[in-house]
């Protein structure tokens, strides 16, 4: 069935384990997140970019995950992943989905609280729960030299402001990991995500670009930094891609859509199975 973000951090935060939030574009992608949950018997947040809903289409993303969470018989979410403006958002509420991002990170710190504010004040009339940002989670490609961390990284005190003066449901700091594939292993500052969640242990923390961060770093997080959201989406990217790919290697003449997205899927299911694993939320349905 379809809950809210809130009721599943609620209970991660209980649990102390990580709830995984899977980006999709497609319906082999969602049958995929869902899959590997039911095996793993796992709650999960299904979420979808801006640009996922434009390539899509809104009615298309919120048709799928509505049928997918019916017919499971685990908890699902559907969450706007990075929407970056109030009309955004509210057209996902409108249309179906149960959580939103609102990304008000390029803005000064004044106007990202006023804006996550005009979401919320929507958003708690319906029961939808609002995840909120504060710093710079750039891609990898940005390079953040180690003397620029104190510039882009969430600055604890403003996290501590920004989480009081709005009440967000759920909280995505700053603290060194980027979205895409890392070049060389992320270097994360822990001991601002700790001071973080020491100001603010109430708020789950969601933690945005987590594909390639080794697994001992991401269950640091988990442990010592109160992290409840774990954002992937790159390495569901990976697997589809080198799962198409290796079905053409195999038969390049194969001209069946379905015995090329078919092994992709299969794919896709296992990396999601061991994020799952990972976070500690097998199980946790
Ligand atoms: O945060 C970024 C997500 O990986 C979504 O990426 O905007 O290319 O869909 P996208
Ligand atoms: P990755 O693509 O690095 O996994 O990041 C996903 C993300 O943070 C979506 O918001
Ligand atoms: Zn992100
Ligand atoms: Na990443």
């Amino acid at each position: 069935p379809m809950v809210s973000v809130a009721q599943l951090l609620a209970k991660a935060k209980e649990g102390k384990y990580a709830v995984g939030a899977f980006n999709c574009n497609n319906m082999e992608i969602v049958q995929a997140i869902v899959a590997a949950a039911e095996a793993e018997r796992a709650p999960v947040i299904i979420q979808a970019s801006q640009g996922a809903i434009k390539y899509a289409g809104i009615e298309y993303i919120v048709a799928l995950a509505r049928l997918a969470a019916d017919q499971s018989t685990i908890p699902v979410a559907l969450h706007l992943d990075h929407g970056t403006s109030f009309e955004q958002c509210v057209k996902c509420i409108a249309s179906g989905f149960t959580s939103v991002m609102i990304d008000g990170s390029k803005h000064p710190l004044d106007e990202n609280i006023a804006l996550t504010n005009r979401v919320l004040a929507v958003a708690r009339a319906v029961g939808v729960s609002v995840e909120g940002e504060l710093g710079k989670i750039g891609g990898t490609e940005d390079d953040i030299h180690v003397d620029e961390r104190d510039v882009f990284f969430t600055e604890p005190a403003e996290a501590l402001r920004f989480v009081q003066e709005t009440g967000v449901d759920s909280f995505a700091p700053a603290f060194g990991t980027a979205h895409g594939q890392y070049k060389g292993r992320p270097e994360l500052d822990f001991a601002r995500l700790e001071k973080i969640y020491s100001l603010v242990p109430e708020t789950p923390i969601v933690m945005h670009g987590s594909s390639g961060v080794p697994d001992e770093d991401i269950r640091r997080a988990i442990e010592r930094g109160g992290v409840r959201k774990i954002n992937i989406d790159t390495n569901i990217r990976e697997q589809f891609v080198a799962g198409v790919k290796e079905a053409i290697a195999k038969n390049p003449a194969e001209i069946d859509p379905r015995k090329l997205l078919g092994p992709a899927k299969e794919k896709m299911i296992e990396i999601i199975r061991e994020k799952i694993r990972l976070f500690g939320s097998s199980g946790q349905a």
